[in-house]
Parts: structure tokens; C-alpha cells; sequence
């Protein structure tokens, strides 16, 4: 185990299997991660763990699988861990409906400037109810272009539908046309055309090499000065410095995210205005993450009984989150 998991996970876990548990829950640095693999036939990997080609060289002969708790594996190099029959798996869909909400609370908090009022309140601005003040924008109503329109995608587009929002989406294909058919979904081919015609943008696609700063400074630039970003997925996907850069310039009207480009946000990003800024938390809920770790069991489970594990993460295929 590279982290502390909820307390009923680890206990189930005891009860299954020989366990070595990271009590205090400190990150491993990388050497003491291949430390860790080499003595185990499978890790429970977290999304802070770069497990690289490096790490595999290194992690001996013994680890068969790396159970991954979390749903994006693009810190694993999962062709480097198959290259040496390593068996990767991941927890998708049990984080979809917590995340979605999360992006949905993103999508109302920053037009309506949700965060700068509690402050405002908090460091006793506020002077009673004026008709001038805190004027945020309205979300009903507005163009929601959702990049990647999978499990979390789609859950978001029905909550947005609910607050008035219409969906507009670029994927590489479009969707299954009775679900576009239901959520009323405008499919866009091209994503800078698309960019250049919603009020809201939420990333949730993956991230890979191809999807690198999919929201590249030009992109950024093609969203209309009204535009809010919102981002759930990966820091990665968008270039954060362009992002930062345009907020200031009153370019883009303001962001909300939940994850980095190096994890953690930027200086620059911190003293941006109008951004929402969360610690990487859409799918922490107490249930989510115990429903992660029953999906991490089943796949140890399935494995060591001789079976392929129902989450095996396969090159090639697209899983979301
Ligand atoms: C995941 O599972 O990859 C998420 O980012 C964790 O919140």
C-alpha cells in the first residue's frame, strides 16, 4: 500500500490478504517505492506514485499487478508494466456522480463569485444587501461545452441540463445519438469552433500524451472574454501559465479547478481574480473513496483467483473517469 485508505477498506484488506500498510500515510519517495515493489506480488498505487519505466526496471520480478486506487492511471506507464506481464488496474465509474457534482458546484460557484462573498463576509466587508454588490452572472441559460463527453461528462450534462444550461461537446466521435438525443447535446468535430461559442467549458477528458495542453494558449485565446474554465480531470490538459495569464488580462472571466499542472496551483493562479480554486477533492467523499477501495479488492481478488480483473486497464481503449 503507498497510502492510508479508508479505515473499512484497509480492515477488509487485512482480512483478504498479507498486507504491508503505510500507516502514517507518508507519500513514498521513488526509491522507497520500488523498495516497497519489490517485495510485493501486487501495489496499491495512488495517482501521486509516478510509476515509470524506470520504476518497472527497477521493481524486481515479483509484482504481478498494480491495483491502482483512482480512476486516471497517466501516472503509470502502463505499456512499460505490460511490456513485463504487470496487470494495471484502475476504479472507474464509482467516482463518476461525486465528481460530476463537484464540477457542477465549479460551474455555479465562479459566475456567481460563491467563494469571494464567503471572503468578503469573513473579512468583514460586507455592510448589508446593496442592489449593486457581488453581481455575479447568470448560469441558466448559458452554452456548457463539455471536452469529453464520457461517464463524468455526461453526469455533469445532466446536472447542467437541470440548471438551464444547453450541452455542447467535442469528442473525437460523437456520442450514442439517443443520449445526445436526451441531454439535446450539440456535437462540435472541431474544438476550436467550439470554443469559440459556449460561456462555460468543462474538461473532462483524459489525459495523455495527445491531450497535453489540449487547452493551449491559442485555444484559450479563441473563448469568448465572458468564458469560464472549469476543470476536474487534469491539470495537464490545460497550459495553466496561458490560463493564468488571460484571467489577469480580463481575456477569459475566471476559472475553476480542482487539479494542476504540477499538482498544486501556481503562484500566478493563486493571485489570479475570479478563480475557484479546490485541492484536488471532487471525488473525496467518504463513500466514493470506500467504493474505490471495494473496487481495488475485487481486482486483487479476481487476479489472485486466476481470473482478469474486471478493471484491467487496456492500451488503447478509452476509459474516463
Ligand atoms: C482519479 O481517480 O483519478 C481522480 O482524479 C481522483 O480524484
Amino acid at each position: 500500500m503507498t497510502r492510508k485508505l479508508p479505515q473499512p477498506v484497509e480492515d477488509r484488506l487485512a482480512a483478504l490478504f498479507d498486507v504491508a500498510f503505510n500507516k502514517d500515510d507518508t507519500p513514498p519517495s521513488p526509491s522507497a517505492l520500488i523498495e516497497l515493489a519489490a517485495d510485493a506480488d501486487v501495489l496499491v498505487s495512488t495517482l501521486a506514485d509516478r510509476l515509470d519505466d524506470e520504476f518497472f526496471n527497477a521493481a524486481g520480478d515479483r509484482l504481478k499487478l498494480v491495483a491502482n486506487f483512482g480512476a486516471g492511471v497517466d501516472h503509470i506507464n502502463v505499456a512499460a508494466a505490460n511490456a513485463r506481464d504487470i496487470v494495471v488496474t484502475n476504479t472507474p465509474s464509482v467516482l463518476t456522480e461525486d465528481a460530476a457534482d463537484m464540477a457542477m458546484a465549479l460551474i455555479v460557484a465562479v459566475p456567481r463569485r460563491l467563494v469571494e462573498g464567503v471572503r468578503a463576509l469573513e473579512q468583514g466587508e460586507f455592510r448589508g444587501w446593496a442592489p449593486t454588490w457581488m453581481l455575479g452572472h447568470r448560469v441558466r441559460g448559458k452554452k456548457l461545452g463539455i471536452i469529453g463527453l464520457g461517464r463524468v461528462g455526461e453526469a455533469i450534462a445532466r446536472r447542467a441540463r437541470a440548471f438551464g444550461l444547453s450541452i455542447h461537446y467535442h469528442n473525437r466521435h460523437p456520442i450514442n445519438p439517443h443520449i445526445e438525443d436526451e441531454l439535446e447535446a450539440t456535437y462540435w468535430d472541431s474544438l476550436d469552433q467550439m470554443l469559440a461559442h459556449v460561456d462555460i467549458v468543462s474538461v473532462n477528458c483524459r489525459h495523455t500524451p495527445a491531450t497535453f495542453h489540449l487547452l493551449s494558449r491559442r485555444r484559450l485565446e479563441l473563448l469568448q472574454p465572458h468564458a469560464y474554465v472549469v476543470n476536474i480531470s487534469r491539470g495537464e490538459i490545460i497550459d495553466e501559465a496561458a490560463l493564468a495569464d488571460l484571467i489577469e488580462a480580463g481575456r477569459i472571466a475566471g476559472a475553476g479547478l480542482d487539479v494542476y499542472e504540477r499538482g498544486w496551483p501556481s503562484e500566478k493562479l493563486l493571485k489570479a481574480p475570479n478563480v475557484v480554486l479546490l485541492p484536488h477533492m471532487a471525488s473525496a467523499t467518504i463513500e466514493t473513496r470506500i467504493e474505490m477501495g471495494e473496487r481495488v479488492i475485487i481486482n486483487i481478488k479476481m487476479f489472485a483467483d486466476g481470473h482478469k480483473p474486471a478493471d484491467r486497464v487496456i492500451l488503447g481503449i478509452d476509459a474516463d473517469q
